[in-house]
């Protein structure tokens, strides 16, 4: 095979509800993913070894053996016991450090993209499977859609939703570290026990009303992010009123605005000329996980 094209996506969670540290050091999530059309692309070509390449945003990102793209293939390369090269070329468009998996997005194409030009065969289950172990977000990736996730994330049931969601994203140029908010939420937070539920904001996500799907969303990491950047809490102030509701994208530090679709166009446009310091743009949501493209 000469070329495979795989797309991955972006995703917000409309609630994150998190529990106490398990003795393996993650936390229990009670969340509602879901994912929008903001895609990373990776394209692979032939090459003896393997390598990797970044375009579009975070090309000060390493492309070395800590990148989880490069973890995906080495994975992969273990698993079937081959030692087949490849260069891995991604292009991306999902906000660094933004708390909308874009390093998972990135991880979930590759499984799929080697998967394809190394012709592995490995099934959705087994990908799903090398994707838990990659990380808690690239299972999601993979699958796409609206999902109610548990266990650190990776445990996955689909949900069907009543409408499209209308979403505006706040990129923050500066991120934040997943481990160091969850840290952040420890220290806050001596007292916490299980996850609470998200039954009652899944319930509303199979109608279309609107109103009580923002009311619902619920980001337990929030508080743990604006310690840590109380800047952010600027945007949450300006941003209250507008739309259906507001949320920090998991860990931080983008921040998203769910709004009716007819007035997606608008309300963006006005919240770029409010914040232009910030990346401003426009998604919808549930969008595709992980899917191919081209191959040939
Ligand atoms: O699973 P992933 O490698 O993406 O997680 C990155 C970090 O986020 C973990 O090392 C951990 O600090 C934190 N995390 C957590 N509980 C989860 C998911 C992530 O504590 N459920």
């Amino acid at each position: 095979m000469q070329y495979v094209l795989v797309s991955a996506p972006a995703k917000v969670n409309l609630a994150l509800r998190v529990g106490a540290a398990r003795e393996d050091g993650f936390h229990p999530l009670d969340t509602v993913f879901e994912a929008v059309d903001i895609f990373d692309d990776v394209e692979v070509t032939p090459s003896d070894s393997l390598e990797m390449s970044i375009s579009g945003l975070g090309t000060d990102l390493p492309t070395d053996e800590t990148n989880l793209v490069m973890q995906a293939a080495r994975l992969l390369q273990r698993e079937s016991g081959t030692n087949y090269g490849a260069h891995i070329a991604v292009t991306k468009r999902i906000p660094v450090a933004g708390g909308m998996a874009g390093g998972s997005a990135d991880a979930a194409a590759t499984l799929l993209a080697l998967n394809t030009f190394w012709e592995l065969s490995y099934t959705r289950e087994q990908l799903h499977a090398f994707a838990a172990q990659l990380g808690s977000d690239v299972p999601f990736a993979l699958r796409g859609g609206m999902a109610h996730g548990t266990s650190r994330g990776e445990v996955l049931e689909d949900l069907r939703t009543g409408m499209m969601h209308g979403w505006v994203i706040l990129a923050n140029p500066e991120g934040l570290s997943t481990p160091n908010v969850f840290a952040k939420f420890d220290e806050l937070n001596p007292e916490a026990g299980e996850a609470a539920s998200t039954a009652e904001l899944r319930y509303y996500l199979g109608g279309d009303d609107l109103l009580s799907v923002g009311n619902l969303l619920r980001n337990d990491l929030q508080a743990a992010a604006l310690a840590l950047r109380p800047e952010l809490k600027y945007y949450f102030d300006e941003l209250g009123g507008v739309g259906a509701g507001v949320i920090l994208c998991g860990s931080g530090a983008s921040i998203a605005l769910l709004c009716d679709i007819e007035q997606l166009h608008e309300t963006t446009a006005d919240i770029r000329a409010a914040f232009p310091e910030l990346h401003v743009f426009s998604a919808i949501g549930p969008a595709a996980g992980a899917h191919l493209r081209q191959q040939f």
